[in-house]
């Protein structure tokens, strides 16, 4: 399919963010986005690349109502030398269908995703932050804009791509966060969505991550949803803990996200000298190894997130530390060099760079 490219007038132009320090996570947003409807009986149309302007839809569109909606998280480094290199985005697409699966969306051709997404990126190079620890987030999205009450699978949707430049997910940036383990709620359940990247699994986390938040701690640790004692994830991570040089992370089990990051850091690691296991993890003995040393580090993975170290860990009212503030050499090594490669600073012997043309 051909993407349209509607000019940007001089006027929609916004100015760049001169403090890049300041960016944060997803507050700005640059001058284009991408979108390409869909329709039943018709199939992908209408391409284009315009001026970023707010969307006019009708009240009743479904994904108003039934949160028909699916989005991904990828970024764009922009290299010393100029170019400007995309992480793993094949990943991003694959999981794009899986994920639209799941809330019977249709499936977006894996080429498009990737030629839509290299165009805008492309032509909105100059947003690309360069400061330390800084990038453009890619917000891919689906929403279902059938306006009907109705309970079923919308009829026409909008795949968009919006573009932000960021720092740090975490206000804390690159230091350890706290993590509350949350035995209330329950995010996902074996044969539900949480596998799937949907707009639902993240406003069902909210409630509890306001009452953690309330209690001084930056996020939650979900549990599984039948037993409430596996380790999960968290909202924005898949968690990994270290036990010396070996790492261990949660199995794909059906209700957490199969993280493009967390993929990457069990493929990194061993040619850092690290072993890596993925296995049920019990929060019970997770406590245990932590209080008597045996877990050394605990760390999050995430696009967002990148490589974010934990530094303390709350359940039932037991708090536990690790690291004592600082931030432990495996997470750090496994930080320096995904970042490295993402940024080209090291090289990159995976092949996951994908360079803009
Ligand atoms: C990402 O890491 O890209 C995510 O989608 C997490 C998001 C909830 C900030």
């Amino acid at each position: 399919m051909d993407i349209k490219i509607v000019p940007l007038p001089a006027e929609k132009m916004k100015s760049k963010i001169a403090d890049q320090s300041q960016l944060g996570f997803g507050k700005y947003f640059t001058d284009r986005m991408l979108v390409i409807e869909w329709k039943s009986g018709q199939g992908w149309f209408n391409g284009r690349i315009e001026p970023y302007a707010p969307f006019v839809l009708d009240p009743s569109s479904a994904v108003f109502h039934y949160a028909q909606e699916i989005f991904e998280g990828l970024k764009a480094y922009k290299w010393v030398d100029g170019r400007v290199a995309l992480f793993r985005p094949e990943m991003n697409a694959r999981r794009f269908n899986q994920s639209g699966d799941r809330v019977c969306m249709p499936e977006l051709p894996e080429e498009l995703f990737l030629d839509g997404i290299n165009k805008l990126v492309s032509l909105e190079q100059e947003w690309i932050p360069t400061a330390e620890s800084t990038s453009l987030y890619i917000r891919p999205a689906m929403i279902a804009v059938e306006p009907f009450l109705g309970v079923h699978p919308s009829d026409h949707f909008y795949f968009f791509v919006i573009l932000s430049p960021v720092g740090a997910y975490y206000a804390a940036g690159f230091n350890p966060i706290k993590i509350m383990v949350e035995d209330k709620y329950v995010r996902a359940v074996p044969g539900g969505t949480g596998e799937a990247k949907t707009g639902g699994n993240y406003a069902s986390s909210l409630k509890a991550g306001l009452e953690a938040k309330q209690k001084g701690y930056d996020q939650v640790l979900w549990l599984d949803g039948r037993e409430r004692r596996f380790i999960e994830e968290v909202g924005a991570m898949n968690m990994f803990f270290a036990y010396g040089t070996h790492i261990v992370t949660a199995p794909l089990s059906g209700s957490i996200l199969s993280g493009v990051t967390r993929d990457s850091v069990l493929k990194l690691a061993p040619t850092l000298g690290y072993t890596v296991e993925e296995r049920q993890i019990d929060v019970n003995e997770l406590m245990a190894d932590i209080r008597s040393g045996r877990v050394t580090e605990a760390f999050g993975s995430g696009t967002a997130a990148v490589i974010t170290p934990v530094g303390n860990l709350c359940y039932k009212d037991e708090v536990v530390e690790l690291t004592g503030g600082k931030v432990g050499t495996v997470t750090q090594k496994l930080y320096d060099t995904l970042t490295g490669i993402q940024t080209g600073k090291l090289k990159d012997d995976f092949g996951w760079v994908k360079f803009v043309e």
